[in-house]
C-alpha cells in the first residue's frame, strides 16, 4: 500500500483532492489537462491538470509499478485494479488521441445494502424484498446492464442475501465484489505473461475448477466471453441459485447476448438448443440502467419462462422503474417501481415456503394499468 501512496503523493498530487473526495465516484482524465469526475451519477469538468504529458505518463507508470505491472510502448494499455480497491483503466497515446487517457473507478468504501438502494430510488421496498425472496429461494439471477449502470453492485448487494449456510464461489477477472457472507471462496483469472512463463487462468478454467470444489451457488462477476456456456451449465445442473452480470440494455437483450456468448466458444451445441439452455438457465433478470438525470435505478426486474413456438424468448416483467415526470428544479426524474400486474410462475414457492410476500404485491396499481393496457398518457421512461 505504501507504494502506492508513494505514487499518490508525489505523482498524482495533481488529482489528490478528487482522490480523496469521497463524493466523487469516478475520475476520468482525457489527456493532461481535461479532467472530468462523477458525483451523483453525473459527470463535471474539474479545474484539475497536470503540468505536462510527460507528467501524466509518469504518474501511470509509477502507478502500474506499484501494482507490479508495466505501461509503455510496448504495453500501451493497462487495467488494473489498485490496492485500495479502486479500478484503473489507461490508454497511451498513440492510440489515445486525446493525449493518455485514463478513468478511475473508485472504491465505494461502503457495503451498499438493499436498504441502501431503497433509499437511493434505485428499488421499491416490495421489489428489494421480491429480490430477496428470489435468492433466498435459489432462482438464478443475471444482473444485466450498460457500463458503470450498477450490476456489480447489484451482485455485491444480493449476493450477501445468501445464506450463510451455503457455500459461496465468486469468480472474476479482477476481484472486486466483497460478498457479505459467512462461506465465500474468491477466484481471480491471471493474464498470461509469456516472457515470465506465466500461463493464462481464464474464467472458463475456474469455472471448471468451481465446480469440482463442491459449490452450492457460482457467481461469475462478469460475462463477457464463451464462459457463459459454462454458467448456463452450472445453472442448468442444479447449483441453483447461481449469479452473473452480463452488459446488455433490457432483459431479453440479456438473454441473446449470453447466446451470442455461448456460441462464441467451440461448442458443437446448435445455436437452437444453446437459446433453450439459456432460457431455462435464466430465471430472473434485474436490469440495471443509468438514466440522464444522473440516477441509477433497477428498471427492469423480469421472469424468463422459455422460449416460444417461433424462437423468441418468452419475458415478463414482474416490476418495472416507471418516469411519471420531471422536478423542474433539479432536473431529476420523478417515478417509482411499480408491480405490471404479473405473479412469477413460482409463486407457489413463495406460499409453500411461507414466505411473506401476497399475491397482491403484484397487482399493477389502477395508473400503471392503464398504461399497460394502452390507454395511460405517462410517458414510461425505462
Ligand atoms: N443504485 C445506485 N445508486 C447510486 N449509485 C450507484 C448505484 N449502484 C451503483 N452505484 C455507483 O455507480 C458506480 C458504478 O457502479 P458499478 O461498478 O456497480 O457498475 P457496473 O455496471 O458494474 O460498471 P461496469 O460496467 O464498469 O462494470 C459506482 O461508483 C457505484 O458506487
Ligand atoms: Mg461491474
Amino acid at each position: 500500500m505504501s507504494v502506492f501512496r508513494d505514487a499518490i503523493d508525489t505523482f498524482l498530487s495533481p488529482i489528490k483532492d478528487l482522490l480523496d473526495d469521497d463524493a466523487i465516484t469516478e475520475i476520468m482524465i482525457n489527456g493532461k489537462d481535461e479532467i472530468f469526475v462523477e458525483r451523483k451519477g453525473l459527470v463535471y469538468k474539474t479545474g484539475n491538470a497536470f503540468s505536462s504529458e510527460e507528467a501524466l505518463i509518469a504518474a501511470m507508470r509509477s502507478i502500474a509499478q506499484s501494482v507490479g505491472r508495466t505501461i509503455d510502448e510496448e504495453n500501451p494499455r493497462l487495467d488494473a485494479r489498485l490496492p485500495d480497491g479502486s479500478r484503473i483503466h489507461v490508454v497511451l497515446p498513440p492510440m489515445a488521441k486525446n493525449g493518455t487517457t485514463v478513468a478511475i473507478r473508485k472504491f465505494s468504501k461502503e457495503d451498499l445494502t438493499l436498504t441502501d438502494l431503497i433509499n437511493f430510488g434505485s428499488l421499491s421496498k416490495v421489489g428489494a424484498r421480491f429480490l430477496d425472496i428470489c435468492v433466498h429461494l435459489g432462482k438464478n439471477i443475471v444482473v444485466s446492464g450498460g457500463t458503470g449502470s450498477g450490476k456489480t453492485t447489484m451482485l455485491n448487494v444480493l449476493g450477501s442475501r445468501i445464506p450463510d449456510t451455503q457455500r459461496l464461489i465468486i469468480i472474476e477477472d479482477a476481484a472486486e465484489l466483497q460478498v457479505a457472507s459467512e462461506h465465500v471462496v474468491n477466484f481471480e483469472t491471471r493474464k498470461p505473461d509469456p516472457n515470465a512463463g506465466i500461463s493464462e487462468v481464464t474464467i472458463r478454467d475456474l469455472v471448471i475448477s468451481a465446480m469440482r470444489l463442491r459449490p452450492d451457488r457460482i457467481i461469475v462477476g462478469e460475462v463477457r466471453g464463451p464462459e457463459a456456456l459454462d454458467l448456463i451449465q452450472v445453472m442448468n445442473t442444479g447449483h441453483d441459485g447461481s449469479m452473473g452480470t452480463v452488459h446488455a440494455n433490457n432483459p431479453v437483450d440479456a438473454c441473446t447476448r449470453l447466446e451470442t456468448l455461448c456460441l462464441m466458444g467451440d461448442t458443437k451445441i446448435p445455436p437452437d438448443a444453446v437459446r433453450k439452455m439459456v432460457a431455462s438457465a435464466m430465471q430472473i433478470i434485474v436490469q440495471c440502467s443509468r438514466y440522464h438525470d444522473g440516477g441509477r435505478r433497477t428498471s427492469h426486474i423480469s421472469e424468463i419462462l422459455g422460449v416460444d413456438k417461433n424462437g423468441n424468448y418468452i419475458c415478463k416483467d414482474i416490476f418495472r422503474w416507471v418516469q411519471t415526470g420531471r422536478d423542474p428544479e433539479t432536473g431529476k426524474y420523478i417515478g417509482e417501481m411499480v408491480p405490471c400486474n404479473y405473479v412469477p410462475s413460482f409463486f407457489h414457492d413463495i406460499i409453500v415456503n411461507k414466505l411473506p410476500f401476497p399475491k397482491n404485491q403484484f397487482l399493477a396499481p389502477e395508473w400503471y394499468r392503464k398504461i399497460l393496457s394502452g390507454q395511460g398518457g405517462i410517458k414510461d421512461a425505462a
